[in-house]
């Protein structure tokens, strides 16, 4: 059935749309316009395919639908929903989450999602776009379902994202078996005897999919108009009470069988690019489709293993925990400078920090903290402030000279690890490790601990008219000389030292700065102070 709908709210229905959205996608060169039609067996592996880009599949499957995939799987697709450039990303999510949700109901009949209403025997999932997507997954999926809940206990709204593999024209299988709130809400019902009524939105703005995986106490469905950053409207299912936002894509309205973990579902391809085995799961049943009249659909790249820097799931859990990792560094030490997870780790294990070394232990306080705070990390590595923990060349170089794994390394065990870590062999506990690859604190400008480059010649005027006064002046490594003479050339500065040398005014400290002295023995450099020790030099 179509319904007319008339519109009173001055909430924007469309600015949060996910069309919307990919329009701005396709403005940006971030989507590639797939025009030609498109069967569903096909998508994974094109959308795998295409590294750089999200997909917009114009006809995909016999029934011409239109899907958006991979809209969040870049940082800068991500910055891009958000709204601020990709360096403020995870600053901003923080700021947003912290704030109080203002959602606003509106009537069916100016809801957008309800534009079209499916119920009874117009219901059939079969015509929509669940697609195979990994090689040994149970079902075709819809992967980027945002469902939301009340737990009756309570009366609180809870919010969360579960994947849906199609069973029939009215029953889907999903995945409730980590833990979770929903997990504990669901269990609880089955324990009473009770379903759980549920409303899925299936295709969604980047932010409301952000919304849906912050776990937060109390009422979930504020956080939605907490992270647009502006109120959300939302509007009462038609076939149970729960409430979504009015301006999604589709809807699937019904309920969490009451019989519990009934079925097997699974395998699917899960966030750390391994297969979630096959495990008992409650059945979804459908009562009511929604979608608006153009209506688009969506779907994600989950756990392509080699691909993880362009899985929604994985990007988005990279910058929350980038944003939870930096509210526990700020209260821990004072200065943390940045904090970067690696895409590509599986499963938003593995954090690289960069931090300013005020006091000793401030690199082993941020890793215990880390590790205290957030349990999906696995291996936290920490730099100074002159490393660019982007940088895998410059990473790597501060592990290799910075790091001793007898004294720098952190190893904890018996920690809660995660249940899809197959390296946990089923345990739910295991190790994380801490990599403390920063410079021993206080020997800032030691020679031996300073970095190497290229000196930059600033080209300015000479300072001084001879090495002679240059010295006079104060202690000066090489280039400061020749730079002071405004040389161009060097091998003359190196002429005017000797001569300094040859008459026993020229001395050098253990940094090898050059020293004008008065007491030397011609013919030789007097070394000023003590040099390093070094037992390997001339042994
Ligand atoms: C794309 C995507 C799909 C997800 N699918 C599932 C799923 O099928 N089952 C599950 O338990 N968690 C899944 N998650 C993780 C949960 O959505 C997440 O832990 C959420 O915070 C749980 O919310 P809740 O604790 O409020 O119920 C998924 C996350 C994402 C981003």
């Amino acid at each position: 059935m179509d319904k007319k709908v008339t519109r009173s709210t001055s909430i924007d229905l469309d600015k949060y749309r996910l069309r919307t959205f990919v329009k701005r996608l396709v403005d940006m060169g971030e989507m590639e316009v797939v025009n030609e039609a498109v069967p569903l067996t096909k998508m994974s592996e094109m959308i795998e395919g295409r590294k750089d880009k999200a997909l917009l599949f114009k006809k995909a499957g016999p029934q011409g639908h239109e899907v958006a995939a991979k809209v969040m799987g870049s940082r800068k697709r991500l910055a891009a929903a958000i709204g601020v450039s990709e360096d403020k990303a995870f600053d901003e999510l923080l700021r947003r989450t912290a704030q109080p949700g203002e959602v606003v109901e509106i009537p069916s009949n100016e809801a957008p999602v309800h534009e079209v209403v499916l119920t009874g025997d117009d219901i059939d999932l079969t015509r929509l776009p669940f697609h195979p997507q990994h090689e040994f997954d149970g079902s075709c999926y819809i992967s980027a379902g945002i469902d939301y809940t009340i737990d009756p206990a309570t009366g609180r709204s809870n919010v969360g994202s579960r994947r849906l593999s199609l069973r029939n024209k009215t029953e889907t299988g999903t995945n409730i078996t980590a833990p979770s709130d929903l997990k504990r809400i669901y269990t609880a019902c089955v324990a009473r005897g009770e379903k759980l009524p549920v409303t899925f939105t299936i295709a969604s703005h980047p932010l409301d999919m952000f919304a849906a995986t912050t776990r937060k106490p109390g009422e979930e469905l504020q956080l939605i108009s907490s992270l647009r950053g502006e109120p959300a409207a939302v509007v009462r299912s038609i076939t149970n009470n729960i409430m979504v936002p009015a301006d999604a894509e589709v809807i699937l309205e019904g309920y969490f069988c009451q019989e519990g973990y009934v079925e097997p579902e699974g395998p699917y391809g899960e966030y750390m690019g391994y297969y979630g085995a096959i495990h008992m799961d409650p059945i979804f049943k459908c009562t009511a489709i929604t979608m608006r009249k153009d209506a688009m659909f969506q779907t994600l790249l989950h756990g392509s293993a080699f691909d993880l820097d362009q899985s929604d799931a994985n990007v988005m859990s990279c910058l929350r925990t980038e944003a939870e990792a930096m509210k526990i560094l700020k209260a821990a030490i004072p200065e943390p400078l940045d904090v970067y997870l690696i895409e590509t780790g599986g499963g938003s294990n593995t954090l690289r920090v960069k931090i300013k070394q005020r006091r000793p232990g401030d690199a082993r306080f941020a890793i215990s903290s880390l590790f205290g705070g957030i349990m999906r990390l696995k291996h936290v590595f920490v730099f100074d402030e002159d490393i660019d923990i982007r940088d895998q060349k410059q990473v790597e170089w501060a592990m290799g000279t910075r790091f001793q794994a007898d004294t720098d390394m952190i190893i904890l065990q018996g920690m809660m690890g995660m249940t899809m870590d197959p390296s946990l062999q089923g345990r739910r506990t295991g190790a994380k490790a801490g990599f403390d690859c920063t410079r021993p604190l206080g020997k800032d400008g030691q020679i031996p601990f300073t970095r190497c480059a290229a000196k930059v010649y600033s080209g300015a005027p000479a300072k001084f008219k001879s090495v002679e006064e240059a010295l006079q002046a104060g202690p000066k490594y090489y280039s400061q000389v020749v730079e002071g003479l405004g040389s161009q050339d060097g091998r003359e500065i190196a002429m005017g030292l000797d001569e300094l040398r040859q008459k026993g005014k020229l001395g050098r400290d253990r940094d090898g700065r050059y020293h004008f002295v008065s007491d030397g023995k011609p013919g030789t450099t007097k070394i000023v102070g003590e040099l390093y020790h070094d037992p390997n030099h001339g042994a």
